[in-house]
């Protein structure tokens, strides 16, 4: 496989999905908010929308391939290779006309990926990688941040949409990293924030129940960039298994320790 080749032309898919996302903001209408599962858990057609264009185009460009989507419109799944789609990420805030919201894309293998494409279509960033190929914003090449300590960063964090039972785990962590580093964002866009891992716009980012397609793309991107990611336990479980760690070279490791250390349920 060329992995250059379809990462070029996966990106020329994911940002016309990009651009019709950039049109619907405009006129969303609230009343078509939808919900899943839980009461701050938003979709609406716009996701499901979005996630058709994807899977039509990406279906012709690697045949072989299946699907992992988050909204599941398609069911085709392949032991080895599949795309994993979140096609709009950052709904909550799409909902809200916050313009923070992305789509994003990767090739996987396994639980290796490939190739990973983020873009923000409000700002006109194309976040991409490719295994072993560097990573770029809009085709220049992006480097995490060289950041000597934990207490010389900016984090980024997500909430999941339930907390039960690890609240207390959850805002003790987050106490310690506004203490202990320059401060905390939260985008609320979790491929938005690994991209910014991955381009030195804040050093590390961490959040648990994630799925695999809020980061596919987005750990590629980190990894590529120089990188690092993990789950809490410093392990490889992360794909699938939902706890991410990522940080600059020299921020990923404080970041895990100060997760592992008031993280109850973390062996360490
Ligand atoms: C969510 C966002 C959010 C993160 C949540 C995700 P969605 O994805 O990435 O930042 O905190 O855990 O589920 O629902 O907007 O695609
Ligand atoms: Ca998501
Ligand atoms: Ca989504």
């Amino acid at each position: 496989m060329n992995l250059s080749q379809i990462c070029q032309d996966a990106i020329a898919i994911v940002k016309e999905t990009g651009a019709f996302l950039k049109r619907e903001v405009e006129a969303f209408d609230k009343s078509n908010i939808e919900y899943k599962g839980a009461a701050n858990n938003l979709v609406s057609y716009v996701d499901k929308e979005a996630e058709k264009q994807l899977v039509a185009k990406l279906s012709l460009l690697v045949p072989e391939a299946g699907f992992i989507t988050e909204e599941g419109t398609i069911d085709k799944h392949s032991d080895t290779l599949n795309w994993i789609i979140d096609p709009l990420d950052g709904t909550t805030n799409f909902i809200h006309g916050l313009r923070i919201f992305c789509v994003s894309v990767a090739l996987v293998k396994g639980k290796e990926p490939l190739v990973g494409i983020v873009y923000e279509p409000n700002l006109d960033e194309c976040f991409s990688a490719w295994q072993g190929g560097g990573a770029f914003c809009n085709g220049q090449p992006i480097k995490t941040s060289n950041a000597e300590s934990l207490q010389d960063s900016l984090i980024s964090t997500g909430f999941p949409y339930s907390l039960a039972g690890k609240i207390t785990d959850h805002l003790t962590i987050l106490q310690e990293f506004v203490l202990q580093s320059h401060g905390i964002r939260r985008l609320g866009a979790a491929a938005v924030d690994l991209a910014y891992v991955a381009c030195g716009r804040v050093e590390g980012f961490y959040e648990y129940n994630l799925k695999a397609w809020d980061m596919a793309a987005g750990v590629l991107l980190v990894t590529e960039a120089g990188g690092k990611v993990s789950d809490f336990n410093g392990g490889d479980t992360y794909l699938f298994g939902g706890q991410l760690v990522a940080g600059a070279a020299n921020v990923h490791e404080p970041m895990r320790n100060l997760i592992a250390s008031y993280w109850k349920n973390v062996e360490l």
